[in-house]
């Protein structure tokens, strides 16, 4: 049988999100807006527009469309800055291990991230190599929960959706994987996320064997 993994990249393969949290609070703070760890939660695995959005609503904030361009483009150049120094030293533990172990047994290996940086982090990081597709913000025109960048995946490898199996560490990436009618690992917290097949608190957490069993309902 023919399985795949698909990958989020901010939270799963890279600690990214404490980068995105710092550079949405300090806008946040320059619109006047209070944003909590709490609240970061709603943006993880959100498009960077989606995301702006919800941070102005946060505040009751109305804006112009240009003014949210510009807003965006600060947020990200803030954000850019802060991962200028990543190296493959800074992969969450586990997480090449397990790629490297999934390659070995022919398992299919996709990139489903919502950021638009991630070809740049994925360079530095130096695991490329690891996937057989990538798709990210730059190829997907609906934000997860919508399931465009999980089937966009599944469908660069030739493998059904039903014989993928997604990680994930944001709900809605859980949701968007439920929606491409996937199996689905939470990584990070029960408590945060909901109606996933397993949740472990990092990639050193699961094995491949595992992995496989979960795509082949044992
Ligand atoms: C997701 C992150 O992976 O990418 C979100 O979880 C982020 O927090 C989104 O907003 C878009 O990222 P970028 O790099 O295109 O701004
Ligand atoms: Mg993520």
């Amino acid at each position: 049988m023919n399985r795949a993994f698909i990958f989020d990249l901010d939270g799963v393969i890279v600690d990214t999100a404490k980068f995105h949290f710092i550079a949405w609070q300090e806008l946040a703070k320059e619109l006047g807006i209070e944003f909590t760890e709490e609240h970061n939660e709603l943006l993880k695995g959100v498009s960077r527009t989606r995301s702006l959005e919800i941070l102005l609503s946060l505040g009751n904030v109305t804006k112009t469309e240009s003014e949210k361009d510009d807003l965006a483009k600060r947020k990200n150049d803030h954000y850019v800055a802060l991962i200028g120094n990543l190296t493959s030293k800074d992969i969450m533990p586990g997480a090449s291990e397990f790629l490297k172990e999934a390659q070995s047994k022919s398992i299919k290996i996709a990139l489903g991230s919502a950021s638009k940086n991630a070809p740049y982090i994925l360079k530095k990081l130096e695991i490329d190599h690891l996937f057989d597709a990538k798709i990210d913000g730059n190829h997907v025109s609906k934000a997860k929960p919508d399931p465009e960048v999980f089937l966009k995946g599944a469908e660069a490898l030739g493998v059904p959706a039903k014989h993928c199996l997604v990680f994930e560490d944001a709900q809605a990436g859980v949701e968007a994987a439920i929606n491409a009618g996937m199996k689905c690992v939470g990584i990070g917290d029960e408590s945060i996320l909901k109606n996933t097949n397993l949740v472990v608190a990092g990639m050193d957490k699961i094995s491949v064997e595992k992995a496989i069993e979960i795509i082949e309902n044992k």
